[in-house]
């Protein structure tokens, strides 16, 4: 049994790999820059844009069995040709705003992207996971700047909570779907373990530092002020509106533990394993 990884050189990608070929799987591994792809040894790599059907090696499907997709814009003309090639079994990366759970999700940038890639997979297959993650902890990697210049951290709804998920647990509920056949047809939330304000996820990583992080609030005004060259609107709406609902309604944790068996990891777990990122070069 082949299972092909797409997106396998991303943030989640990478830990699935290296999960898959701890558990004895043959791993092959998507990318559009196999030169720089850096993957395990025991990973077979090829080449391929999620997007554009030609670009894939020709032997990308050859005994595959099943698909771990990477949510690309433009991810149709691969499940076309994955399933035109008779690979029908995928674990699909979508988000929890597909669920839409909450009246700000409708017609949110992340909502109308995430549910056009699990439709691209539902209406050509039944035998599909959904795995819908909420926050990644990842997120938090857009203050390293700060974090390592030691630059105040200027960010609005500081008291707002969110249970940002760790990536690595991530792939490990990616790995279970794709090895057994136990959620065949489930769309699964999965979040962090524990909701956070803003102030205490800033804390959190700085006790992985053993420094203080400056952090200031601002107004949701100041933010879009400051930061609407590098956020496209679609985005901006959408990050302001999850941090003011989150305000009065903290995320509620859906732990991976029903997939995985294991307890979530924890912010402060994220920020160790990430300290890297946060230290000055
Ligand atoms: N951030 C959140 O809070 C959040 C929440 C819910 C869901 N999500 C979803 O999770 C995704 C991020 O996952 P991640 O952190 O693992 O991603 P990531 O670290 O950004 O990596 C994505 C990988 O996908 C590959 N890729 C991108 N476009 C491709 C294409 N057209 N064809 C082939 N490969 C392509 C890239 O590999 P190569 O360059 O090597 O080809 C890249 O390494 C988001 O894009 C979003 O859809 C995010």
């Amino acid at each position: 049994m082949t299972i092909l990884v797409t997106g396998a050189t991303g943030a989640v990608g990478r830990h699935l790999v290296t999960t898959l070929l701890a558990r004895g799987a043959d791993v092959r591994a998507l990318t559009r820059k196999p030169d720089d792809a850096n993957l395990p040894d025991g990973a077979e790599v090829v080449a391929g844009d999620l997007a554009d059907a030609t670009t894939l090696d020709p032997g990308v499907f050859d005994g595959v069995d099943r698909v771990f997709l990477f949510p690309a814009q433009g991810v149709d003309a691969f499940v076309t040709a994955a399933t035109g090639r008779g690979v029908h079994r995928f674990t699909v990366l979508s988000s929890l705003a597909a669920a839409k759970e909450f009246p700000r999700d409708h017609g949110s940038a992340s909502q109308v992207h995430h549910t056009a890639v699990e439709t691209a997979v539902t209406d050509r297959t039944d035998a599909w996971t959904i795995l819908r993650p909420g926050t990644f902890a990842n997120n938090l990697l857009s203050w390293a700047w700060q974090i390592r210049s030691g630059a105040p951290i200027r960010a609005p709804y500081l008291a707002s909570a969110q249970a940002p998920i760790h990536e690595h647990d991530i792939a490990e509920a990616a790995a279970q779907t794709l090895l057994s056949d136990n959620h065949l047809g489930e769309a699964i939330p999965l979040t962090g373990p524990q909701a956070l304000t803003r102030s205490e996820q800033v804390a959190i990583i700085g006790e992985a530092l053993g420094r203080r992080i400056p952090l200031v609030e601002i107004t949701p005004e100041e933010f879009r002020a400051e930061t609407a060259q590098f956020i496209p609107e679609p985005v901006m709406k959408m990050l302001l509106d999850y941090w003011r609902d989150t305000l009065t309604v903290p995320d509620v944790p859906r732990p991976v533990t029903a997939v995985t068996g294991r307890p979530g990891r924890t912010l402060a777990q994220w920020a160790a394993d990430h300290r890297a990122d946060f230290e000055p070069a």
